[in-house]
């Protein structure tokens, strides 16, 4: 049986997730909540957005500690800028010593939107086209097609995603809580590292963050803002249903 294991914000990492469910077949885990063996699965598959030109914090951790000769394919998506992530992933792969078999990447929405946010025509092309752009990388899954990924001749990105890791943690510093919070403690539920507690009234920000941007998409008020900026575009996929990110689908 598949392995889909995914890390997901707003939903495009999970549409991804889904539709190598229904096409292949498998499970689908959530990276930040799995404690079992990678070994019960024949294939894993791991679907994850690119950050800041690399890996999010978490599905790094999770490549590196796995433990398995088994086939290993990697989905990367991203808002249009893929970099050498790719390349990085599939190295970190071959490093570990891990049987990794291909790393492919999509153009999803892009949501590191803190500041600038595409309009909307273009979120919804990338959206119409996403099926069509994930057909042949389903099949290359499919077919066990090995896909290795040359050395870039300089790689500029990797040092920059190496020094932007160093300060995700601290990116939560600049959210606050506007008047139109209810309370409604989702944000505590969704972190995926509990950096976010409720304290003398009031929704506060840990140093754990890992700049995911979950709680900044997902407030049903739109009550968390970025260095007070009071910018109301917010994005969740919605090809899935929102109470399935953070879910595992058996
Ligand atoms: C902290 C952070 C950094 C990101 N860095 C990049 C990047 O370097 N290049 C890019 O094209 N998209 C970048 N993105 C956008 C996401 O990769 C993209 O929107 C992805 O589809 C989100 O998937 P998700 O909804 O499953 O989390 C970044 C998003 C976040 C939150
Ligand atoms: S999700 Fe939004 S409304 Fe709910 S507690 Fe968090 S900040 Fe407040
Ligand atoms: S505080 Fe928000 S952005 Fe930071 S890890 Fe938690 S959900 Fe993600």
């Amino acid at each position: 049986m598949n392995g889909i294991f995914y890390f997901s914000s707003t939903g495009n990492s999970l549409f991804i997730a889904e539709q190598i469910k229904a096409e292949l077949g498998g499970e689908i885990r959530f990276i930040p909540r799995f404690t079992g063996d990678v070994n019960t699965y024949d294939k894993i598959i791991i679907i994850s957005p690119i950050h800041s030109f690399g890996l999010p914090t978490l599905v790094y951790d999770f490549i590196v500690a796995i433990k398995s000769a088994k086939p290993l394919y990697i989905v990367l998506n991203h808002g249009g800028m893929e970099a050498y992530a790719p390349y990085f992933t599939y190295q970190l792969c071959k490093e570990k010593g891990l049987n990794i078999r291909s790393v492919q990447a999509l153009m999803m929405p892009e949501i590191y939107t803190l500041t600038f946010s595409p309009p909307k025509f273009s979120i919804n092309l990338v959206l119409r086209k996403a099926p069509k752009r994930l057909k042949p990388i389903i099949e290359a899954i499919r077919d066990d097609r090995e896909i290795s990924i040359p050395r870039p001749k300089r790689d500029k990105w990797t040092p920059k995603y190496l020094k932007n890791r160093t300060m995700w943690h601290m990116l939560a510093k600049d959210f606050s809580i506007t008047e139109h919070c209810t309370h409604c403690e989702k944000c505590i539920r969704i972190c995926p590292t509990k950096n976010i507690k409720y304290e003398n009234g009031t929704i506060v920000f840990g140093n754990q963050c890992v700049a995911c941007l979950s709680c900044y998409h997902r407030c049903p008020e739109k009550a968390i803002v970025y260095k007070n900026k009071r910018k109301k575009d917010r994005y969740v996929n919605p090809l899935i249903e929102e109470k399935n990110i953070g879910a595992d689908q058996f």
